[in-house]
């Protein structure tokens, strides 16, 4: 029989953000359990309790309100998570905001009732707090559900949107009207609106969504440019591709969306003073074409590890995680050659390591030739097999204006190893992520430096010191072992000291 989806705490309020959230996470629920859906509003939450099957998976609706800020729903959450102790249930991302110490415990005490529950927040300083407020907890960060929609238009755009908020979360108030005189003072036409005052969504949520969002995104599409302390505002700005300007609410709220904004490349500014927002008027950027895939992946990664597991595995959500963890030294590589595009894509990533005093020194140096690298074996007795490709990685010396410039500067020396290490480590963890196998090499034979002018790598400034061979795995290749020496890895607490 096919499994249930139950979607609770679906909004019964005229917010279009709160009703966006909800109808979205129907329509990716839709995309694995078709009709399958059952879903109740907030006030509907007993009715839906009393329909709940011990196989139901139950979805808890993403919003700001996990916390005290909007009480009511919080005490639903609780109170579902104490009721459904045989389901899985997945609670949709979360604002996290606490004032009050009885209200965690009171969330800390449901939440560690239940074995198979999986939170998720909607933005890092969420994140941080919810680890902290529940250590004991399964809990994750993901974008807000509507970042997987998009609406695209070809409108003329001239004037500027306010989306506004009028309730305790207003932070910046009547400084608001400030920012409305700047606007008039440069020329452009402004309406004001807030996401609560769209009364054609109220009160039948998401059947009415089908077509009214839509129709609301395609009037944000008119505008060039949005202004908002609304964190839906910056949503719908991002999936219409209208380059928006977020104003702070009383917390991180709004602010720290910056976050996904970045992840998906949207045109997101936050306002630091009013000088600032003058200036931004000056030189607003030009609208932009949204992609929803990356979110929409997000989600449905998600949904599918829980179907096909009967649980959530944390470490496959996370990529960059789950490719760390995977990473393993891999010492045998087909003959397969590397082609051009793909060595600079695995340079790219070298290039964009972190450097010391941000002197950008570290060069690479791609050898392919069978014959140079054929050397490299006959150097490296110890090798058993060559890879079709190695990058040299070192330092460069002869930049002017950085630090280590003509070595003048010994106390300075030590970051040609750190840097030329991040990079590396870099380069490897992107190999792990598309399937090439790669190790670390390391030149510390005293004759190296003569090796390579033998072999015509020669450059006054640039002293190369390390690199990493790369190539398709053989099979089976990450069975073997460095010199029968073999570390399993402990848990963390063995490591800090
Ligand atoms: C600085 C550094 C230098 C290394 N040099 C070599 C090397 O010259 N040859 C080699 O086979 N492996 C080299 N390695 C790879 C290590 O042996 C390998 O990372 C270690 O055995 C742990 O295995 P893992 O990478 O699978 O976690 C080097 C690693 C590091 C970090």
């Amino acid at each position: 029989m096919t499994k249930r989806a139950i979607q609770f705490l679906t909004p019964h309020h005229d917010n279009v953000g709160d009703n966006a959230q909800a109808w979205m996470i129907k329509n990716i629920l839709s995309v694995f359990f078709g009709n399958n859906i059952l879903s109740f509003q907030l006030p509907d939450t007993e009715n839906g309790l009393r329909q709940v099957k011990p196989d139901d998976y139950i979805f808890l609706g993403s919003g700001g309100y996990l916390g005290d800020l909007w009480p009511r729903g919080e005490q639903l959450r609780r109170k579902i998570i104490r009721e459904c102790k045989n389901n899985i249930i997945v609670s949709f991302p979360q604002s996290v905001h606490f004032d009050n110490l009885n209200e965690i415990k009171e969330s800390y005490d449901a939440y560690k009732s239940h074995s198979n529950l999986y939170l998720s927040t909607r933005d890092p300083e969420s994140y941080i707090l919810a680890k902290y407020y529940f250590p004991d907890c399964n809990i994750f960060q993901m974008p807000d559900p509507v970042f997987a929609f998009s609406h695209n238009s070809n409108y003329k755009r001239d004037k500027i949107l306010c989306i506004f908020r009028n309730d305790k979360e207003d932070y910046l108030k009547t400084k608001k009207e400030d920012l409305i005189k700047i606007i008039k003072s440069k020329g452009f036409e402004i309406d004001i609106i807030d996401t609560e005052q769209h009364s054609d969504i109220n009160r039948k949520p998401i059947e009415n969504m089908d077509v009214n969002f839509p129709n609301y995104l395609d009037n944000i599409s008119k505008y060039k440019c949005v202004v908002t302390d609304r964190f839906h505002g910056t949503i719908f700005s991002a999936i219409t591709g209208t380059p928006c300007y977020a104003l702070p609410t009383i917390d991180h709220k709004v602010t720290s969306c910056v976050y996904w904004h970045k992840q998906f490349n949207t045109k997101l500014e936050v306002y630091t003073s009013t000088e600032a927002f003058d200036k931004y008027l000056d030189k607003i950027p030009e609208p932009f074409c949204y992609n929803k895939s990356k979110a929409f992946s997000i989600y449905t990664k998600i949904i599918s590890s829980i179907i096909s597991n009967n649980k959530l595995n944390l470490n496959e959500i996370n990529l960059v995680q789950e490719t760390i963890d995977n990473r393993r030294t891999i010492r045998k590589w087909k003959a397969t050659k590397i082609p051009n595009n793909v060595i600079n894509d695995i340079i790219h990533t070298g290039v964009n390591a972190p450097s010391g005093a941000n002197s950008q020194c570290v060069r690479f140096k791609p050898i392919i030739d069978s014959i140079v690298l054929n050397k490299f074996y006959e150097f490296h007795k110890y090798k058993k097999d060559y890879p079709p490709l190695i990058i040299l990685v070192g330092y460069d010396f002869g930049v002017k204006g950085t630090i280590n410039y003509n070595r003048n500067n010994k106390n300075w020396e030590v970051l040609k190893y750190q840097d030329v290490a991040a990079s590396i480590e870099n380069m490897l963890l992107y190999c792990e992520s598309v399937g090439l196998a790669c190790c670390w090499l390391s030149y510390l034979l005293p004759n190296y430096q003569e090796f390579l002018t033998s072999i015509g790598i020669k450059d006054d400034n640039i002293e190369y010191f390390s690199g990493v061979a790369i190539g398709v795995p053989q099979i089976g290749s990450n069975e073997i072992k460095h010199n029968d020496r073999y570390v399993i890895r402990q848990s963390i607490e063995y490591y800090i000291r």
